[in-house]
């Protein structure tokens, strides 16, 4: 059963229509792939997602809850993650701090307590620089702790805005074996990737968006074999 669907999900900016009729799901347990050109819309399917910006039209329903119309909060409290495109952290605040962030609509201190433990587990890095300010973390250690304070609330699924951005091929790698981690845990993962070839060897499926519309769907195997999405979206042409 879908954990997340979206039907026709259309939304925008002002006058400007991006997305004109989005649909995908997410199934219990699966991870998925969102790719795409720069601009395609795979932020603001995820913004919307989120109730960051108005719905226009269609639906999108998570774990038996439509989300239209619902304010940020409430979907968190849902049991929805969201790691925004460019980790954004608040680097003025310690490590810990920003962990205790993203359990901001936790009130009981022992749950707090254990989630972060349990961050620190996945993540030692964190738990060793747990003083340290957010903003002299090195890239890749900020990436983590976008993910840890996304991971506070102990969702049932993950939304990752492009994780991989920017870090070293070693981190991407870190980053990506994480991400399958947490979904062999059970956790349900949706990402972005600019990454795409290495985003779809580890996801159960894909959907390739452009202009705001779908173009392209399938297991993460036959996007990666279909010679279509290899010439344009994978940067290489038949195998
Ligand atoms: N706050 C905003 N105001 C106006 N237009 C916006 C805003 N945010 C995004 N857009 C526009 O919406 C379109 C889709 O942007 P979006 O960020 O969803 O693309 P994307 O697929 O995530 O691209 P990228 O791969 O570069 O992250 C783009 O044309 C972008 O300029
Ligand atoms: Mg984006």
């Amino acid at each position: 059963m879908a954990l997340l669907e979206l039907r026709d999900v259309e939304a925008g900016y002002g006058s400007l229509q991006i997305l004109h009729g989005v649909s995908l799901h997410v199934n219990e347990g699966e991870v998925v792939a969102v790719i795409g050109p720069n601009g395609a819309g795979k932020s603001t399917t995820f913004k919307v997602i989120m109730g960051l910006i108005a719905y226009r039209g269609g639906d999108i329903v998570f774990d038996g809850h439509t989300l239209v119309d619902q304010r940020p909060n409430r979907i968190l409290g849902l049991g929805l993650g969201y790691v925004p495109q460019g980790r954004v952290v608040f680097s003025q605040m310690t490590v810990r701090e920003n962990l205790d962030i993203g359990a901001y609509l936790e009130r009981d201190p022992a749950k707090i307590k254990a989630s972060m433990e349990w961050v620190f587990a996945l993540f030692p890095r964190l738990g060793e620089r747990k003083r340290q300010l957010a903003g002299s973390m090195s890239g890749g250690e900020q990436q983590m702790l976008a993910m840890g304070r996304a991971l506070m609330m102990r969702p049932k699924m993950l939304m990752l805005d492009e994780p991989s951005l920017g870090l070293s091929p070693r981190l991407v790698d870190e980053l990506f074996d994480k991400t399958v981690e947490l979904a062999r845990a059970g956790l349900t993962v949706m990402l972005v990737e600019q990454n795409a070839a290495r985003a779809l060897e580890i996801s159960d499926r894909g959907y390739v968006l452009e202009l705001g519309r779908n173009r392209f769907e399938g297991t993460g195997r036959a996007l990666l074999e279909n010679p279509e999405v290899r010439t344009m979206y994978l940067g290489g042409g038949a195998r």
